[in-house]
């Protein structure tokens, strides 16, 4: 694409990427549009013309792996595959729930190892309508200091991703699947994730995303129940509770490993994310 095209093309990326992720006037526009062309159609629920028809997804769970972690920690309903069926609340409720999720359950939970080393639990933060929803792996030193996700290192380049897909972090939504920092930044230990998770899952059934982009190996095996690496799970379209969920690397993967095949690899997945939102071509690549 030449250069004098950019500032047109970037309007209208921005334009249509805002619509796409729910800014409340235009998710108005959109359902008319919707109602419009339900109208002419005659037979299609408004949703439907709406969003984009799901498409196959090639399945990656690892059964064997799934039924280990079930059947261990009690996790309950939170890892049952049905979609949720509870109805989906109104802006100031989801804000309410959340805050009250963090104020008299996390801030101060003490339900696992972690919040023995830890500063501050990360709650998560992020438009409580937002249509992408970012899990990542857990805090790192800067999150644990200041309370929110993504603020170190690798939180700039997640930043630059977003603001890519023409976005701001306002816009979307972002998590971890600890809340704690686990020592030394290691991975967190299977117990910890399965005794943290059941928050994470009640955010995203309140926050009801579109779209679930999973940064790195350990919030998507944990997700998905896969033992699959990497490289073979990221680009691919998969399903979670009937949310599309689309795994990528960890932006301080590809900050270790600054190459440019990482960093078009995250982009392409991204670009994907945007197509499935219906922002489509963004010109690039
Ligand atoms: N890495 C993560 O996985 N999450 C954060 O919040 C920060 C760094
Ligand atoms: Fe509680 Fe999660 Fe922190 Fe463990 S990691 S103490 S479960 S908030």
């Amino acid at each position: 694409m030449s250069q004098d095209q950019l500032p047109e093309h970037r309007q209208r990326l921005i334009w249509t990427a805002e619509r796409a992720f729910g800014l409340k006037d235009t998710i108005a526009n959109r359902r008319r549009t919707a109602e419009v062309a339900q109208a002419a159609t005659g037979n299609r629920p408004a949703d439907d013309v709406a969003r984009p028809a799901p498409k196959m997804v090639e399945s990656v769970v690892d059964t064997a792996l799934f039924g280990a972690i079930d059947d261990g920690a009690g996790a309950g309903d939170a890892f049952t595959e049905a979609p949720f069926d509870s109805p989906v609340m109104a802006t100031e409720e989801k804000r309410k729930h959340l805050a009250v999720m963090n104020q008299t359950e996390v801030k101060d939970c003490a339900k696992c190892g972690l919040s023995r080393t830890r500063t501050h639990t990360v709650f998560g933060e992020g438009d409580v309508d937002a249509q992408i929803f970012f899990i990542g792996e857990g805090p790192g030193e800067t999150e644990d200091q200041t309370g929110r996700p993504f603020v170190g290192r690798a939180g700039q380049l997640l930043d630059k991703m977003i603001a890519g897909m023409g976005l701001r972090r306002e816009q979307v939504f972002i998590g971890n699947i600890v809340k704690c920092r686990p020592p030394d930044n290691r991975v967190p230990a299977p117990d910890e994730v399965e005794t943290c998770t059941p928050y994470l899952v009640r955010q995203l059934e309140i926050i009801r995303p579109k779209v679930i982009v999973t940064l790195g190996l350990p919030s998507t095996q944990y997700m998905l129940r896969t033992r699959l690496p990497m490289k073979q799970l990221r680009g691919r379209w998969q399903d979670w509770r009937g949310i599309r969920l689309m795994p990528t690397y960890h932006p301080a993967f590809v900050l270790r490993s600054y190459t440019p095949e990482n960093r078009r690899a995250v982009w392409d997945d991204l670009k994907k994310v945007l197509a499935e939102l219906g922002v489509g071509e963004t010109g690039r690549g």
